[in-house]
């Protein structure tokens, strides 16, 4: 979809379609809509006099102008209160009315930049980063491997009216700030769609490096001796049931390489496991299906890193992720089998389904040789935390209280949600082992608790956060931007705007 933006009113596009917006408590509907009901000679009045349209949230109405206005239709999109408008209602309603658009099959939608009354809630920035990023996540299908090739219907151009010249520059700066987080969340979609089979470690880093190149980020793919090497136990004991199939991968990501010793630090770290059968504490053949976004926190970190490359964001940011996938075999490893991570620890294996956090361990140990200001991970951990949360947040550990609030405003904002939980000590007695270190499951109590308390034991920097977004992976809930069936693309935009705030922060 091609997008521009033009400083003329929009009753004068040359588009097939308008999208335009009414709020509910209804006060004057103000520019666009005005000037499209007048010309129209009252027909947005009439639809609101007959009761058909209140501007409720996501309620549509289309009006044909009949050639009062060189538009084929025009589509209304109710913006809800007005005292609550803000860019996430404006991000939704723009997913909405540009769904209604694709679904009636406009090809060249005109929109404008809605400000929010003339107490203006929004800047021109702020607007259009909004409009296009609810443009193109709404717009967002995955066709996956349908053999059937008859083309979708797609919109093809977007043009957003703005009022004053004065805010083309702006608004172009918010356009292209909307574009690069919308794209990160598309691209998490569409690893975390790709199914299984296509989708291995080594596709995943083929994806990263490809990125990486076009982005300009520096990238370094381990592979399987170098993590001997470098004796990565925990995150080759759960690749080892791959054999020599689909060997693991460490993908390896900078952003600002050149600058890393005057800048900031920040490490984000990603689950990669790109199929998770639970190995021989196998899952139960319900519980599999959904397992190849077992790498939706690998895919958030990769795709975060394309957005803070575009943002060009002035912090050095490294990106790990490891990429493994959990299978069964003569290769694979056991309960009880003990692991020796690249710290030194040993760990023993209660069960082989908790294998997320044995390649984050490796992966955390790893981070430290960039002296981190903070590391961040990420990962669709436990079954536990969507026990708690649901799909309202993801859940988040933190060792610091900066840190947790900077994520849940990021979350916030994007609605990516994270909600904080306790790091107690009651749950390193819980993972305590007769035979080693630590083991790997604290069994059915507090399942997300004792998964944080394990990742904590290979975290060596004062600042760390965990992030478990186990239940945000796939099928949103009522939300327009997101889509209700298949990856979310979760865990992006989240990181971004997270590294964003901190790089605000410390400037
Ligand atoms: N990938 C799963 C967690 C998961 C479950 C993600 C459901 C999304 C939906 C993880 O590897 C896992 O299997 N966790 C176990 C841990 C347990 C064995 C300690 C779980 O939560 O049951
Ligand atoms: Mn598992
Ligand atoms: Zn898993």
């Amino acid at each position: 979809m091609d997008i521009q933006i033009h400083v003329k009113p929009i009753i004068e596009t040359d588009c097939d379609t308008i999208v335009t917006f009414l709020v509910e408590d209804n006060a004057g509907y103000g520019g666009a809509t005005d000037a499209i009901d007048k010309a129209t000679n009252g027909a947005v009045q009439e639809l609101i006099d007959a009761g058909d349209f209140t501007g409720k949230s996501g309620q549509i109405a289309v009006i044909y102008p009949r050639g009062a206005i060189n538009t084929k239709r025009v589509v209304l999109v109710g913006l809800g209160k007005s005292q609550e408008f803000s860019a996430i209602t404006l991000r939704r309603a723009v997913a909405t009315g540009m769904q209604h658009a694709r679904k009636i099959k406009a090809k060249r939608v005109a929109t404008l930049l809605v400000r929010g009354g003339n107490d203006h809630a929004l800047t021109a920035m702020q607007s259009a980063q909004a409009v296009v990023e609810g443009a193109i996540m709404g717009l967002y299908t995955y066709r996956g491997q349908k053999s059937d090739s008859t083309a979708q219907d797609e919109i093809d151009e977007l043009h957003i009216s703005v009022f004053n010249q004065a805010d083309l520059a702006d608004a172009q700066a918010g356009a292209n700030r909307g574009k690069a987080y919308a794209e990160g969340a598309v691209m998490t979609r569409n690893l975390v769609n790709t199914p299984p089979n296509i989708c291995t470690p080594a596709y995943l880093a083929e994806r990263a490096s490809d990125m990486a190149k076009a982005k300009g980020l520096r990238v370094e793919i381990l592979e399987e001796g170098h993590m001997r090497a470098l004796k990565m136990g925990a995150l080759l004991g759960v690749a080892q049931g791959s054999g020599t199939t689909h060997t693991p991968r460490f993908i390896i990501l900078e952003h600002n390489a050149d600058k890393a010793g005057t800048l900031p630090t920040i490490v984000l770290v990603g689950k990669g496991v790109t199929f998770d059968t639970g190995g021989y504490s196998i899952k139960t053949a319900e519980g599999m299906i959904g397992m190849k976004a077992d790498m939706g926190g690998g895919g958030a970190v990769i795709s975060a890193m394309s957005i803070i490359a575009d943002l060009q964001v002035p912090l050095h940011v490294v990106g790990l992720v490891p990429a493994v996938e959990n299978m069964i075999s003569d290769k694979a490893y056991r309960p009880q089998d003990v692991l020796t991570a690249s710290n030194g620890k040993t760990i023993e294996i209660i069960s082989t389904d908790a294998e997320g956090r044995l390649i984050l361990a490796d992966t955390l140990v790893y981070a430290k040789r960039y002296h981190p200001v903070a590391v961040v991970d990420i990962a669709t951990l436990t079954g536990a935390c969507v026990v708690a949360l649901g799909k309202a947040a993801a859940g988040l550990f933190a060792t610091d209280d900066d840190v947790a609030n900077l994520l849940s405003q990021a979350g916030d904002f994007t609605e990516e949600r994270v909600w904080r939980l306790p790091l107690y000590p009651e749950y390193d007695k819980a993972i305590e082992s007769d035979t080693a270190d630590i083991k790997n499951s604290g069994g059915p109590r507090s399942g997300v608790g004792t998964s944080a308390a394990f990742l904590k034991q290979f975290v060596d920097y004062p600042i760390w956060a965990h992030v478990d977004m186990a239940g945000m992976m796939v099928d949103a809930e009522n939300n327009p931007t997101i889509p209700t069936k298949g990856a979310t693309g979760y865990g992006a935009r989240l990181l971004a705007y997270f590294i964003e705030l901190w790089a605000q922060k410390s400037s």
